[in-house]
This record gives C-alpha cells, sequence and structure tokens, in this order.
C-alpha cells in the first residue's frame, strides 16, 4: 500500500507511467470539481474522519481531523485471489478476465459508468446539507459519507483509465461535467437527479438509494472482471456506513417524534416530524431507489450475467447452480389492463431478483424503526409500499398503483399524490425545523441523539471545528 504517493494505491502506480500521468491529468480535475461541488462551506475545517491506511479489515481503524480537500483519494483494490476464476455465466469456471474482454467491452463500461455516475452526483445532491446539521455528529457523518463517494469516483475512473484507453479517459471527463438535476447534462439515473435538500431527505436517500449501491456493488464484486471485482469490494466497506447512518437517523427521527407524540398528538406543535411526513419520505426514496435495479424483465441483466460481468447477491454464497440456463422466475406484469403471473427465464429475471434481496435488507429497517415505535408504546406503524408503487422503470412505469399495489387509474393516482408522497407543505415544513445545531454534545429538537458516537468518542466530542 503506498499512501505517500501523490495518489495513494495500492495498485502499483508508480509502476505504470503512462496510468499514473492519466490519472495525475484527471487530479486536479476531481479537485475542482470537489470545491465547486463538494459540501459548500466547510472545505477549510477540521473534521474527524476515517481514512484507508490498509484495505485490510483492520484498514479503517485509522480516524483523525482532516480537511476534506486533503482527504486520502486514492485507489484501493482488495487483494488478488490466486488462480481467480469466472464465478457464473457461459465461461463459468474459466480464469477470471484480468484485461477487458473484447467482445464485453461496451457492456462493461456502460456498467462502470453508471455506476461511477451516481457517486459524484450524491455528493452534489448533498452540498448545501451542512448549512443545516442537526449536531456535529451528523455534521461529521455526512461528510465521511461524501468523501467516500468522493473516493468511489475515484475507483471507477481507475478502471476506466487503467482499461478503457481513450473512450474510457473521455468518459472519465464526463463523470465530471455532469450534475445532479441538471436540466442540459443531468445524472445518467433519476434518483440521483432529485434534490436531498434538508436531513430527512438524507437519512432516507443514505437508507434506500445507498443500499441500493451495496446491492449493485455485490453483484459486482462478483464479476469475472477481476479488477472491478477487488474494486467493489472494497468499494463495500465504505458503504456499510452510509447505511448506518440512514438507518440509524431515520430511526432517531422516529424516536424523538414518538417522544413528542406522547406530549402532544400534534406534533408540528412541539417542533417534530410527524410519521405521516416520515412515511411519504419513505415511499419516496423506496421507489425511487427501486428503480435502479432497472427493467424487472432484462435481456440486459441476462447479457451481463451470461458474460460474466455481473452476478446476483451473495453468488457463490448463495447458489449452486451458477449458469442459470434452466428455471423460470414468476413476476406480475400488465396485461389487457391487468395484473397477470408471467414466467419469464432466469437470467431474463436477474434486476428483479437482485430488487427482491434489496426489499428484504429493507423491511429489516422498517422493523426496527416500529420496534422503535413499540419500545415508545405507541400502536403506530411505518411500512414498505409495494414495489409497483410509483415507478418509472419496468413493467409498472406508466401504470398506475396505490401504495399496496393495486392498479389504479390515473385520476385515482393523481388525487393520492400529496397523500402518498412529499407535497410541498411538507417539504416546506420538514425545511422549516432544519436549523442548524453546531455546539458539541447539543441536538435538534426534532431527532434523538445517537446511541453512541463513533469509535468510542462520546456524543459530546467536537466531530468538526468549526
Ligand atoms: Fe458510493
Ligand atoms: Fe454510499
Amino acid at each position: 500500500m503506498n499512501l505517500n504517493e501523490r495518489i495513494p494505491n495500492n495498485v502499483n502506480l508508480s509502476e505504470d507511467k503512462r496510468l499514473q500521468r492519466a490519472l495525475e491529468k484527471w487530479l486536479p480535475n476531481f479537485l475542482a470539481w470537489w470545491h465547486d461541488m463538494g459540501p459548500e462551506g466547510f472545505q477549510e475545517k477540521d473534521v474527524w474522519l476515517r481514512t484507508a491506511v490498509d484495505v485490510g479489515s483492520e484498514g479503517w481503524a485509522h480516524f483523525d481531523y482532516v480537511k476534506m480537500p486533503e482527504y486520502r483519494w486514492g485507489i484501493f483494490l482488495e487483494p488478488a485471489e490466486p488462480d481467480a476464476r469466472v464465478g457464473f455465466g457461459d465461461n463459468y469456471g474459466a480464469p477470471a478476465y484480468q484485461e477487458v474482454p473484447g467482445e464485453f467491452r461496451n457492456a462493461l463500461r456502460r456498467i462502470i459508468v453508471t455506476q461511477g455516475d451516481t457517486e459524484p452526483a450524491s455528493v452534489e445532491q448533498q452540498r448545501q446539507l451542512g448549512h443545516t446539521c442537526p449536531s456535529l455528529y451528523d455534521l461529521r457523518n455526512l461528510f465521511q459519507v461524501n468523501v467516500e463517494e468522493g473516493r468511489h469516483l475515484w475507483a471507477m475512473v481507475y478502471l476506466l483509465h487503467g482499461y478503457f484507453g481513450r473512450d474510457g479517459r473521455d468518459e472519465a471527463d464526463a463523470l465530471l461535467e455532469r450534475r445532479s438535476g441538471n436540466p442540459d447534462k443531468p445524472r445518467i439515473l433519476e434518483a440521483f437527479n432529485q434534490p436531498c435538500d434538508d436531513w430527512l431527505n438524507f437519512y432516507a436517500f443514505t437508507m434506500f438509494t445507498d443500499r441500493d449501491g451495496k446491492y449493485q456493488l455485490s453483484a459486482l464484486a462478483e464479476s469475472g472482471f477481476e479488477p472491478l471485482a477487488r474494486t467493489c469490494r472494497f468499494m463495500l466497506t465504505e458503504e456499510a456506513h452510509h447505511m448506518f447512518v440512514g438507518d440509524t437517523g431515520l430511526s432517531r427521527v422516529v424516536k424523538r417524534t414518538a417522544q413528542l407524540m406522547k406530549e402532544n398528538e400534534d406534533v408540528r406543535e412541539l417542533g417534530g416530524i410527524p410519521l405521516e411526513i416520515i412515511q411519504k419520505y419513505i415511499n419516496f426514496w423506496f421507489s425511487y431507489s427501486l428503480d435502479l435495479f432497472g427493467g424487472e424483465i432484462s435481456s440486459n441483466s441476462a447479457d451481463f450475467f451470461a458474460a460474466g460481468l455481473k452476478g446476483r447477491f451473495k453468488e457463490q454464497e448463495q447458489y449452486t447452480d451458477h449458469v442459470a440456463t434452466e428455471g423460470s422466475f414468476k413476476l406480475m406484469v400488465i396485461d389487457g389492463g391487468k395484473l397477470v403471473p408471467r414466467e419469464v427465464p432466469l437470467r431474463n429475471a436477474l434486476n428483479e431478483i437482485l430488487r427482491g434481496e434489496y426489499v428484504k435488507d429493507c423491511e429489516k429497517g422498517l422493523a426496527r424503526w416500529n420496534r422503535v415505535l413499540a419500545d415508545e408504546g405507541l400502536p403506530q406503524r411505518l411500512y414498505l409500499p409495494s414495489v409497483r408503487f410509483h415507478r418509472h422503470v419496468g413493467e409498472y412505469a406508466a401504470h398506475y398503483f396505490d401504495l399496496e399495489g393495486n392498479l389504479i387509474s390515473k385520476e385515482e393516482s393523481a388525487a393520492e399524490q400529496s397523500e402518498w408522497l412529499p407535497n410541498v407543505a411538507d417539504r416546506e415544513y420538514v425545511r422549516s425545523l432544519m436549523k442548524p445545531v453546531t455546539e458539541p454534545g447539543k441536538i435538534a429538537n426534532w431527532i434523538a441523539p445517537p446511541a453512541s458516537g463513533i469509535k468510542g468518542k462520546p456524543f459530546e466530542f467536537e466531530y468538526v471545528r468549526l
């Protein structure tokens, strides 16, 4: 692991002068992007961040004050496995690809660019949040997530520069040129063009949208293209913290709301966030995040699997048949204006199978939050809407469903929109609560403090020196 180079790395960058030069040329563009589009107003502050010092499981043990632009952006891959093999698909058992196979070049580049584009996008979406943090602890977590997403961009850019030549370099440049929510040059996936301008959005985003990242990265960590698999395995270690921030963040909001509800049914009177609004934010981010998995019936998913590029979640652990040419999967489609079951070949349903794993994982979060409600003695419960609700990609796009997944008319759907999804008044109300709390040990009134601090430090610790 070479941490002292201009670009810290464990890929022997200094031995590949061409790649090193290309990345050193990209570095100032990245820093300019970070300066323009990274967290606004805190670039000079000391933030208590964890930094990679090693790719082993202990590699994350290093915590210290760092100014974000000086964060150790770099290229860290999990060590190579000796005799790695393609773990699934038509080339199952063949030696893993160490270079990009010509026939899969476009597919692979598309996978990497699509993943890469999400990383800077989320930083852009979250860039104003520091100004309204509910505590220094939360502010620090926001910045930790932001710098790691910046490093994830590095991870994908390394693959583009290292393995795709000229068009890879062009794609790497374009990753710094698109902008979240920009009508002329938007980010590729819609969830990453949605505004994330209050902390309830932030927690829901890191709970649901970063969790999509976990499943995409897990599927790519199985890839027969070794450099991609090793890159994604290391990224997954960082992603866990992002989901922790979202899951516990929402849990703390739920807890505070429950406490306030016992004082007054109408928590607005006390400056809390009503459960109905929390539910609407869940509906919004869960449904947009479901879209990120792609169409339910997908020839792309079949092609990526056949090629050995993108596997299933825990492909090696969970499955014995890694070829998956037999068998089918039953899912619900719209036919003749009705929801009907359809059997599709297994390989064509892999997006839906990955989405199913994701939904199961999200349900665990809901169970945790509902336990908080139960512990506070309240009968109300939060839930996930049907996977058909509010979809913009796949079989259910262009149709309308209620929260339970029943097919309804466009008019019926329109009439309920502001009951099911955050409306302007909800968003304005939540924004009205977002007043910065930056005194160590203090917390905003609409959220409960965390159960513990970061890495053994108390909640009162000065996580960011303002
Ligand atoms: Fe990421
Ligand atoms: Fe993330």
